[in-house]
């Protein structure tokens, strides 16, 4: 499958089961569920799930086993977006060309909207019908994505990026924070796919952690790049953001070069690590390359 076709079959699937996993907007609370669809749908490149499918096609795995991980996965994307745009976070007005979940809204619903987000994740995994008859592949799930967005994960990363603003990281200090708040969700999208192939051998797992972790790093500095050289219509987020607030960024600290420079080498190490798989792999190799090479 080429990544077009990938995007053309995979994103419609995910924004439906999204829209139908999420509590309609009439609703009581109706401004918070109101509140939990703005931050989800309408917008948002869909990338996570996008890895989950992918890597879902190299491993061969059903794909009615991969919708849940993917769904999971985007919700809580979409909550750390919400805590991330946050005035005591990084204060940001735009997000996917609109306002922000607390600027459309109040900061006092987005934060709970994203606190709602989070076990809506957890009960999607537990609760969506493909997977009932499956409590292994369940519990393995939850586990990697309860891993990846824990203290040790995404919101230990994004504790290390607030104490970072205004402060220089060493290279392998500013990495490290990278592959925690933004490396360990894309890692749990790929190997959520292994999840649903349990025949899945270490070494392939390994390739897999490999690729991801290659991957995520790229994302992040990639993101930073744009937010330096990108413009707001096309970023859909304010351009300058990290600057202002004086965010230890790769583009910040080792320069817009080295910047280039280290996407470049993680992208190859990432088809490197890719190197055995055959073509049922070509849609997650297409798919690090738009990653990493992305306008917006
Ligand atoms: C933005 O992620 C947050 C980062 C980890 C850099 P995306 O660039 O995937 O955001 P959406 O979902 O497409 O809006
Ligand atoms: C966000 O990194 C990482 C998250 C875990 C949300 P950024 O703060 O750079 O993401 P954007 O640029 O606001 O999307
Ligand atoms: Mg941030
Ligand atoms: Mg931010
Ligand atoms: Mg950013």
């Amino acid at each position: 499958m080429t990544l077009d076709e990938l995007c053309t079959t995979f994103r419609p699937r995910i924004e439906a089961l999204l829209d139908r996993v999420l509590p309609a907007a009439d609703q009581n609370p109706a401004r918070l569920h109101e509140a939990m669809r703005y931050s989800v749908l309408g917008g948002g490149k869909r990338i996570r799930p996008l890895l989950v499918y992918a890597a879902g096609q190299a491993l061969d795995a059903h794909p009615d086993l991969l919708d849940a991980p993917a769904a999971a996965i985007e919700l809580m994307h979409a909550f750390s977006l919400v805590h991330d745009d946050l005035p005591a976070m990084d204060n940001d007005d735009l997000r996917r060309g609109r306002p922000t979940t607390h600027r459309q809204f109040d900061e006092a619903t987005a934060i709970l909207a994203a606190d709602a987000l989070q076990p809506l994740a957890f009960q999607v995994l537990a609760s969506h019908p493909p997977l009932a008859a499956h409590p292994q592949i369940q519990i393995q799930l939850s586990n990697l994505l309860a891993d990846a967005c824990g203290s040790t994960g995404m919101t230990g990363g994004q504790a290390i990026d607030m104490s970072s603003e205004g402060r220089r990281l060493d290279r392998a200090a500013l990495e490290h924070m990278y592959h925690l708040k933004t490396g360990r969700l894309l890692a749990a999208s790929v190997l959520s796919a292994a999840c649903c192939r349990p025949d899945t051998g270490q070494p392939v797992k390994d390739a897999l952690e490999r690729f991801a972790t290659a991957v995520g790093l790229a994302f992040q500095i990639r993101d930073d790049i744009l937010d330096v050289e990108g413009n707001t219509a096309q970023i859909g987020k304010q351009q300058g953001s990290d600057q202002a607030r004086g965010k230890a960024t790769y583009p910040a600290l080792l320069g817009m070069d080295n910047s280039r420079k280290r996407v470049d080498e993680l992208l190859r190490e990432a088809r490197e690590a890719l190197a055995t798989f055959g073509s049922g792999a070509d849609s997650l190799r297409e798919l690090a390359a738009y990653i990493v090479l992305r306008k917006a």
